[in-house]
C-alpha cells in the first residue's frame, strides 16, 4: 500500500513531539527513507510533471519542519554550509549525491568566515537519508541531474546561515 504524505508527515509529526532530540531525528530519518522507497510516494511529488529546484510539500503547524521536494537539474558543486540553529535531513531519491560532512578549524568572526576542512565524504543513493544536527557542516556535490526528499528543522526561506570557507581555499 502507498505510503501517502499525510501519513507520513504524521508520523514525523508524531515521532518529532515524542522526541525533539537525536531519538527523534532518528525516527523522522527513517520515516522518509520508508517514503524514497515507496514508488507511489515519489512518483506522486516528483514525477516529471514536477522541474522544480524547491516544492514545500509539507510544513508542520506545530513545530514549524518542512518537508521539502528537491528536482536538481544537471551537475553542481556543492559549498561548505549549516542551516543556522536547525537541522536538516537529506533524503535520496533518485540519483547520486556526493556528500561532504566538514569540520571546523578556525571559528569566524563578523567580518571573516569559518574556515572548515573536510571529515569525510560519502555517497548517497536513491532509498538513503541522513541527519544532520544543527551546526554540521557539509556539502552536497552531485555530477548529474538528482531528486532529493529533505525535511529541514524550520523552513530555511527564514533561516539566517553562517558563512563557511574550506581552509585550502582561504590563504
Ligand atoms: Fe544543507
Amino acid at each position: 500500500m502507498a505510503y501517502t504524505l499525510e501519513q507520513f508527515s504524521q508520523e514525523c509529526h508524531d515521532a518529532y513531539k515524542a522526541d525533539q532530540g537525536e531519538k527523534g531525528l532518528e525516527q523522522v530519518r527513517q520515516c522518509l527513507e520508508k517514503a524514497l522507497r515507496d514508488e507511489a510516494f515519489v512518483s506522486t511529488h516528483m514525477g516529471p510533471d514536477n522541474t522544480n529546484p524547491r516544492t514545500i510539500l509539507y510544513e508542520d503547524p506545530e513545530f514549524g519542519f518542512c518537508i521539502v521536494a528537491h528536482v536538481h537539474t544537471g551537475p553542481k558543486g556543492g559549498h561548505p554550509h549549516d542551516h543556522g540553529p536547525t537541522w536538516a535531513i537529506y533524503g535520496q531519491a533518485e540519483g547520486t549525491t556526493t556528500m561532504t560532512e566538514w569540520k571546523v578549524v578556525k571559528q569566524g568572526s563578523a567580518s571573516e568566515p569559518t574556515l572548515v576542512e573536510p571529515e569525510k565524504t560519502y555517497e548517497m543513493t536513491p532509498g538513503t537519508a541522513v541527519a544532520y544536527p544543527p551546526h554540521t557542516v557539509h556539502s552536497p556535490d552531485r555530477k548529474a541531474s538528482t531528486k532529493l526528499i529533505r525535511i529541514e528543522g524550520k523552513n530555511l526561506d527564514h533561516v539566517e546561515r553562517n558563512p563557511y570557507k574550506a581552509a585550502n581555499e582561504a590563504a
